[in-house]
């Protein structure tokens, strides 16, 4: 009999400190970068993000978001055996945040490793899970996304600050006789590494180059939009099914007119589009898992519904993933 994985429960975090779009422009503006709450609607969608205090890491959102799931499937920390974090903010340079936040959950024992492929982290760490649990090495994975992004950012470049924001988000997924996870679909490009990017490093206990995110927003969108149809067609052939079989688009947050742009071209209506990017802003690689758990949460995606996660980001990375939930 084949062997499947399903999320069994879902779970998410955000830091308490919520800022509105007049908030931001009104600290932007301090600092003399002029900005607006029209444009930043009008371009992107986004009325609101979260960011973390100053001592909150990935792994602290990353482990609420991770009980929270465990709650809603119904399992202690020790029931997990395998956990995998997708962040491109991690705690420390090394090591890993998932052994961080292993450690703070108290599941101590199992194998614990980040994926970095920046927001499309979460596809690609489902799909990892789904192999492993596939394969029988593991029974019972918890998958987190969890992104601290305002470290990252350049507060007087107008083009990039407005669209970050901080969060995480989790699933349980667990083996099953039953699909779960019906196919996915990952790809990367990296001749496009120069267009989205944190191009520092460490080297001899100094930052060597730009520790702050770069990003060619022209670039990215019109990359963004062309693959995007492309992986959620194909992780659609891979299972069998149309575009008439999706109960619910939940993408990558990034932009609204990139959502609005990928679900015509798949010939879906807005309603069948999980959209949390007004709240939360672009999380990264916690963007998807947090749409998903609140879609679940509200009521929205149920039980035996099919959804297409997709994701884009930095690499260039992106991907899709076909499931009933
Ligand atoms: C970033 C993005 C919103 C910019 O929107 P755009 O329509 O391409 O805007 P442009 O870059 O052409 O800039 C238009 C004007 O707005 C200005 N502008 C840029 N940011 C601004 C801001 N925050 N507030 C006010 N004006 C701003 C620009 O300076 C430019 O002014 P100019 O015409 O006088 O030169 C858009 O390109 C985008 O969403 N790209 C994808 C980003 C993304 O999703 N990244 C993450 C992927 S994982």
């Amino acid at each position: 009999m084949r062997r499947y994985s399903r999320i069994t429960g879902t779970g998410s975090s955000l830091p308490p400190r919520r800022l509105t779009n007049a908030d931001l422009v009104a600290e932007l503006a301090q600092r003399g970068v002029e900005t607006s709450d029209d444009w930043i609607v009008e371009r992107t969608g986004i009325r609101a993000r979260h960011f973390a205090e100053r001592d909150v890491c990935s792994s602290d959102l990353g482990l609420e978001a991770a009980r929270n799931a465990l709650d809603a499937a119904g399992l202690q920390p020790q029931d997990i055996d395998l956990i995998i974090v997708a962040t491109s903010t991690p705690d420390m340079v090394f090591p890993s945040t998932a052994c961080i936040l292993q450690n703070k959950l108290g599941a101590n024992g199992c194998p614990a490793f980040d994926v970095q492929a920046v927001c499309s982290g979460f596809v690609y760490a489902l799909t990892v899970a789904d192999a492993m649990i596939q394969s029988g090495s593991a029974k019972r994975a918890l998958v987190v996304g969890a992104e601290v992004f305002s470290r990252i950012l350049d507060f007087d470049d107008r083009t990039t600050c407005v669209l970050f924001g901080d969060g995480a988000g989790a699933v349980v997924l667990e083996a099953s006789e039953t699909p779960g996870i019906l196919s996915s679909d990952l790809h990367a490009d990296g001749k496009h590494v120069g267009i989205l990017c944190v191009p520092g490093n460490v080297y001899g206990g100094k930052v060597l180059g730009d520790p702050l995110l770069k990003m060619d927003g022209q670039a990215v969108f019109k990359l963004a939009v062309g693959v995007l149809e492309k992986a959620a067609r194909a992780a659609l052939d891979k299972a069998g099914m149309t575009d008439a079989d999706v109960d619910w688009l939940i993408p990558h947050q990034a932009n609204i007119r990139i959502m609005q742009s990928t679900a015509k071209k798949l010939g879906l209506p807005m309603d069948k589009v999980v959209v949390t990017v007004d709240q939360h802003g672009n999380t990264s690689a916690a963007s998807i898992p947090l749409a998903l758990d609140h879609a679940v949460r509200n009521g929205q995606a149920k039980p035996g519904q099919t959804l297409l996660l997709e994701g884009v980001g930095g690499g260039f990375t992106w991907g899709a993933v076909l499931l009933k939930l």
